[in-house]
């Protein structure tokens, strides 16, 4: 008799160890996804799922989009892959030109990645060259934010401020500090759009400055709205006292906007929705519309001049992943960024901003329901949090959700919504009684 214990079985849940993923709960009630399509997925079964949440805030042109799909095939018969360390290939100083045309004026160079994690540690990296390159090597430290989510390489969970997401590893990068979140419930409930109050939080950096000294900060990265933390919307104001205090200092801010970019707030960026421009930014998932894994940091024009210029002849930056521009994931880009053109998806975006905020604002009597924010096309309904059971009754209503055919997003009691830019009324409609029906169901 063949011994086939060892023979894997395409259903066989073990071996895939999911991240971020109670894994346990989910191998014994999975929920697959198997296709997908526009504003949808679907199950194994052909059970259609519609996507509040554009797969992980990432597919902003929708699902199965054929120009980006056809241009990564057609791609894969060209040039499968080629590097870029001391070479190089059309497509990937194509993509980074494409990208640096839609970023503010004056941040035009474009260093790739595969992913957010690596975008924020790229970024930080950098922050540290240029000031090393200007003299000021001293200059080491980096400012986060309470509640920042920056992914999970050490850089980006340093200066991040999610206990979870550190505590279970003990070594952080030393030399960090972290500015209050902007979440100011008891004043801004309910507000739709910015809040009015909380500008004056960003006068923390200068306790941090005092503290410190200035002349030890390289770097303050913030999400211009903190996403995978339940949509922290800035207050008015608060981005313009951050961007005036780092001038003062000479430190650098660098915005992370791996969720917010690529019309997600109803405008290119963030910066461009929140009149303030960084010295760095940081990008990944609507890049490609996540159909091929890639990131990229964009520096002003000054920060990539000072660190190459000061650096002798040879390799300036140390620095770079194998698939840097990888040649499938820069014809993605490309093919995206048509797509946002053509289809102009930002200027979707805020033409479909009243209405989803009228219909996620509606809930706001909805049983259970402490909270509702918005800014674009994102949305987070607030639960209060079971009596010693934090973040329970908001897993049963992704659950529930599901199960009725609307895919949310969950962190502790907060249901995050991001729908793909393309989404309409009716879809929006269908969303939000989803939700009230699950919220009521569970309360
Ligand atoms: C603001 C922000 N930065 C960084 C990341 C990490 O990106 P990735 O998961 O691609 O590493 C995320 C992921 O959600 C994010 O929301």
């Amino acid at each position: 008799m063949p011994d086939d214990s060892r023979v894997s079985r395409p259903n066989d849940l073990e071996a895939f160890w999911m991240p971020y993923t109670d894994n346990r709960y989910f191998k014994a009630n999975p929920r697959l996804l198997a296709r997908a399509e526009g504003m949808s997925y679907f199950t194994p079964e052909g059970r259609e799922v519609l996507d509040a949440t554009a797969g992980l805030w990432c597919c902003n042109a929708g699902h199965g989009r054929r120009q980006i799909t056809e241009a990564i095939q057609r791609q894969a018969g060209i040039l499968d892959f080629a590097p870029t360390f001391n070479l190089g290939h059309p497509l990937a100083f194509e993509a980074a030109a494409r990208v640096a045309e839609m970023t503010p004026a004056g941040l035009d160079r474009v260093f790739f990645t595969n992913s957010g994690s690596e975008s924020a540690d790229t970024a930080l990296k950098i922050a540290l060259a240029y000031h090393r390159a200007r003299g000021q090597a001293q200059r080491v430290r980096l400012i986060g934010r309470e509640r920042g989510y920056h992914g999970v390489g050490f850089g980006g969970m340093s200066v991040g401020g999610i206990g979870g997401n550190r505590k279970q590893f003990g070594a952080m990068l030393p030399y960090t500090d972290h500015l209050p979140h902007t979440h100011l419930p008891d004043q801004n409930r309910f507000t739709r759009g910015q809040p009015e109050h909380g500008a004056a939080l960003a006068d923390k950096l200068e306790d941090l400055v005092t503290l410190h000294g200035a002349d030890t900060i390289a770097a303050v990265m913030v999400e211009p709205m903190a996403g995978s933390t339940g949509v922290l919307v800035p207050p008015k104001g608060y981005l313009n006292r951050l961007r005036a205090i780092c001038d003062k200092y000479g430190i650098l801010l660098i915005y992370d906007e791996v969720i917010t970019g690529f019309g997600r707030l109803g405008t290119a960026f963030a910066a461009d929705r929140l009149g303030v421009v960084p010295d760095i930014m940081t990008m990944a998932k609507g890049l490609t519309n996540a159909a091929v894994p890639m990131g990229a940091v964009v520096t002003s024009n000054g920060i990539y001049d000072t660190i190459v210029d000061a650096s002798p002849a040879g390799i300036e930056l140390f620095h770079g992943y194998t698939y840097s521009g990888h040649p499938l994931a820069s014809a993605a880009a490309i093919a995206t960024l048509d797509l946002h053109r053509a289809e102009d998806l930002p200027g979707r975006a805020a033409a479909m901003e009243p209405y989803w905020q009228g219909a996620i604002h509606a809930l706001h009597d909805a049983p259970g329901v402490v909270d509702v924010r918005d800014l674009g096309l994102v949305g987070a309904v607030e639960l209060a949090p079971r009596a010693g059971a934090p973040g329970a009754r908001a897993m049963e209503v992704f659950r529930r959700c599901f199960d009725r055919g609307v895919l949310v997003r969950v962190t502790g009691d907060i249901i995050a919504m991001s729908p793909p830019l393309i989404v309409e009324n009716h879809h929006v409609d269908r969303i939000v009684e989803t939700l009230r029906e699950a919220v009521g169901a569970v309360a």
